[in-house]
Order: C-alpha cells, then sequence, then structure tokens
C-alpha cells in the first residue's frame, strides 16, 4: 500500500470530516473482540517520504508495506496454526507456535506505535513533550535531557535487533525506558509502550549503514509527541 501526499491529505480531511479517530487506543476499536480491523495493516498518518531527511522513502516503504505487513501475515498463521492444534488435540509444536504468536504480535503492535509516534520533522507535536508528559518524564528521570540520554543510549545498544521503548508503568505510576530484543524478548508485564525506536537494521540501513546512533540522534526530530501524550493519557486510565 502507497500512502502518498494526496491520499493523506484526502485521510486528514476524512478525520476532519468526523471519521472514527484513535484516540487514546493504537488500534480502532471494533465491537468484536477479536474484530478483523486488528488484522488490516495500519495506514500511515504521513506519506512515505514525508520523514525526510530522517528515514527516506524507500525504507519506510519497506518497512511498512513488506515488513510490517508480514507480522501481521506471521500473527494470522500462529492463530490458525494454534486452532488446528486444538481441534486436532496435537500438541506437539505448541512451543513453536507458541514462540512465534508472541514475536509477530510483538511486530505488529510496535510498529503500529512506531508509525503513530512519528511526524515529518519541523510538524506539530515535533517540538518535544509538554503539559503532563513532560511533568512526568521530568519526575521520573530527572530531566528531559536525562530521559534523551537513557533513552538514546538504550536504543543504541539493543543486542542484536530489537527496540528501546518507553513504558507508562501502572504498578507504581512512572514511566520507564526499556529495551525489547527482537519484537518481544525483555517485556516487562503490565508495562504500556508509549514511544518506540526500532532499530533493526530494516529501520535505518539504506540511509545510516552501520552507523546506528547517527539514526538514534536523527530520529528525534521526528518524534510526535502529541501522540506519545495522548497514549501516556490513555495508558494511564
Ligand atoms: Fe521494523
Amino acid at each position: 500500500m502507497t500512502l502518498d501526499r494526496r491520499s493523506f491529505i484526502r485521510t486528514a480531511g476524512l478525520a476532519a470530516a468526523g471519521a472514527p479517530l484513535l484516540g487514546g487506543s493504537l488500534f480502532a476499536q471494533s465491537a468484536e473482540p477479536s474484530g478483523s480491523d486488528f488484522y488490516e495493516l495500519p495506514e500511515l498518518p504521513y506519506g512515505y517520504a514525508d520523514l525526510e531527511p530522517v528515514i527516506d522513502a524507500q525504507t519506510m516503504e519497506i518497512h511498512h508495506s513488506r515488513h510490517h505487513q508480514g507480522y501481521i501475515n506471521g500473527l494470522k498463521a500462529a492463530e490458525e496454526a494454534l486452532a488446528a492444534a486444538r481441534a486436532s488435540e496435537d500438541y506437539g509444536l505448541i512451543q513453536h507456535w507458541s514462540r512465534k504468536l508472541s514475536f509477530h504480535f510483538g511486530g505488529h503492535v510496535l510498529h503500529t506505535l512506531f508509525w503513530q509516534t512519528m511526524a515529518p520533522p519541523d510538524s506539530s507535536g515535533t517540538g518535544g513533550p509538554s503539559g503532563e508528559l513532560a511533568t512526568a518524564i521530568d519526575r521520573d528521570f530527572g530531566s528531559f535531557d536525562a530521559f534523551r540520554g537513557q533513552f538514546s543510549a538504550a536504543a543504541r545498544t539493543v543486542e542484536g535487533s530489537g527496540w528501546a521503548l518507553l513504558h507508562y508503568r501502572p504498578q507504581d505510576n512512572r514511566l520507564v525506558v526499556a529495551q525489547a530484543e527482537k519484537q518481544h524478548d525483555l517485556a516487562m508485564w503490565g508495562a504500556t509502550p508509549i514511544l518506540g525506536i526500532d532499530v533493526w537494521e530494516h529501520a535505518y540501513y539504506l540511509r545510516y549503514q552501520n552507523r546506528r546512533a547517527d539514526y538514534v540522534d536523527a530520529w528525534w526530530q521526528v518524534v510526535n509527541w502529541n501522540r506519545v501524550a495522548e497514549l501516556y493519557q490513555s495508558a494511564r486510565g
């Protein structure tokens, strides 16, 4: 799926006309617990070229249309295999398919978060956190610069492929920075990710090659703090 500038404007226009908005949820709400919307590749709220020069258009198109779609396909395959296992009462591959379920579910959720919490450089929301989110970052990390330093270090040093994530942790009502390896290892139970940077090589290699640190430094220009603030408020309930 290609979402060019024209279709972005059309989508924005539909939203303004009253089409359902996501609000504080990552996914559009469905009347059914496993509604079909969840298995759809979400449209980007901008065009593939709109994050230039931070992330190039070709990387965005491949990442979104092929990699993210692949995680959705993998999630569906795992769920179908598990349904077949229940039907046949043959659980010989339960470990394999449970691992696939977690990996691909993580890929779908984290990429959906990744797209939504970015915006074109210099657009509304990219100037830094404000309001209650800014206050919480200062409270839990000491300052925005200290938060950014920890988050960037986490992103630079994820072993292999993975993510740096900002979570809201409801157990003690605070924000924490974590790493995730692949899409699911190092999960923090109960915590809700509200910001994440993908540091798999497929996210940056065409433009930055092995210079992951340069990609991490540039990425801060495209963080959509307005969306992060919405997800923070939603996570707090
Ligand atoms: Fe990715």
